[in-house]
């Protein structure tokens, strides 16, 4: 039988080094052992960057992605009180997540809201930091995954420089494939997971957070609060219990990506097959949401061939062992999603092909 492979942007699928890691000795969380697990984790996810320790703190968290974006908001941004407010640019799902979190968590906030098909725009949110000069920090999303757009975070970690305000990057589905520049006195954080381009298991996530940013937070919850767990972490410590599991998977996954070459070799490797469905796909007719140059190389998002739907296609591709993803909100009924994050070759592509290629010619 042929394992299930997951199109789906996270969790991907593992590769049997990472599997075999789930089954290392349990192992208590206030042991040497465990701290050593969690330092090799913190140091490896600096190097994904090359980033430098006095200057950048790897702070790792329990949760989903999701926990590591409520920590980050939520722990550097100040209170209305002390002057923080925040702008978040939405242009898809997570940008208008973002925004939730602010309310939840009563930041002084405003939004630059874009159709989710649309590009982030830079002129509106210089126009806002001229007209606003309140602002304390900026929060966008580097990879929308409700289109595959890659929006220009780098473009935007200069203007925030140029403004001396502090960018808080959303890297949940960017971290480890695409390039972000930490050289960008700007850029203040970047909230990441382990089980998306890192190929790790649910379960771990963590912030890349400068070290000074990290100093003048001030925690609006106890147990997301970023500062308290990157003091603990330093000291190796943890103020509470890991999934001890989830860090073995996450220390094998980077152990394995520094082996394959990095983040160069894993984004070459993504956009390696991300063009190969991507030609695919065009040769069937099927016309991709967004042009290459606009979108990841993590995942790409496809228009419904006329005729066939959703369910039929994700049915028919799941009973043959790939499990791909439906569009959110209204591009529920017109698109398609496909991740080529994980342990995937380009047999498997050269397969799903063929087999969307037989479910359209039997829908045809
Ligand atoms: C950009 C992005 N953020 C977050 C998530 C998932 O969030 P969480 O890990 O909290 O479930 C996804 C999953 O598709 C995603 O694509």
């Amino acid at each position: 039988m042929n394992r299930p492979l997951l199109l789906n942007p996270g969790p991907v699928t593992l590769s049997e080094r990472v599997r075999n890691s789930l089954l290392l000795p349990d192992l208590c969380h206030r042991e040497s052992e465990f701290f050593d697990l969690q330092d090799e984790i913190r140091q490896r996810l600096l190097e994904v960057y090359g980033l430098d320790p006095a200057i950048w703190s790897a702070v790792l968290l329990t949760g989903s992605g999701t926990a590591a974006v409520e920590a980050m908001l939520s722990s550097l941004v100040p209170a209305p009180a002390d002057g923080g407010r925040l702008l978040v640019l939405e242009n898809g799902v997570y940008g208008e997540r973002m925004t939730q979190i602010a309310q939840r968590h009563g930041i002084a906030c405003e939004a630059i809201r874009q159709e989710w098909t649309a590009p982030m725009d830079l002129a509106a949110v210089r126009r806002r930091l001229q007209a606003q000069p309140a602002i304390t920090h900026v929060a966008a999303v580097h990879h929308e995954t409700t289109t595959g757009r890659l929006n220009t975070l780098d473009a935007l970690s200069a203007l925030c420089s140029e403004y001396g305000v502090a960018l808080l990057a959303y890297t949940v589905s960017s971290f480890g494939a695409e390039a972000i520049d930490f050289s960008q006195p700007g850029l203040a954080a970047a909230a990441a997971t382990a089980n998306k381009c890192l190929h790790g298991i649910p379960g771990a996530c963590f912030v890349m957070a400068r070290r000074a940013a990290l100093q003048q937070a001030k925690a609006r919850t106890l147990y997301l609060d970023l500062a308290s767990w990157s003091r603990a972490q330093d000291q190796r410590g943890t103020p509470f219990t890991p999934s001890v599991h989830a860090y073995y998977g996450l220390r094998e996954a980077l152990r394995e990506f520094a082996d394959q070459g990095g983040r160069a070799a894993r984004h070459a490797q993504y956009a390696a097959l991300a063009g190969q469905v991507a030609d695919g796909l065009a040769a069937l007719g099927v016309k991709p949401l967004l042009a290459a140059a606009e979108s990841s190389v993590v995942l790409r998002a496809y228009h419904l061939p006329e005729g066939t739907s959703y369910a039929r296609l994700h049915d028919g591709l799941k009973a043959r062992d790939f499990v791909i993803y439906a569009g959110q909100g209204a591009l529920a009924s017109s698109l398609f999603r496909i991740s080529t994050m994980g342990a995937l070759g380009t047999a498997d592509m050269a397969r799903l092909l063929g087999e969307v290629q037989q479910l359209l010619a039997a829908s045809a």
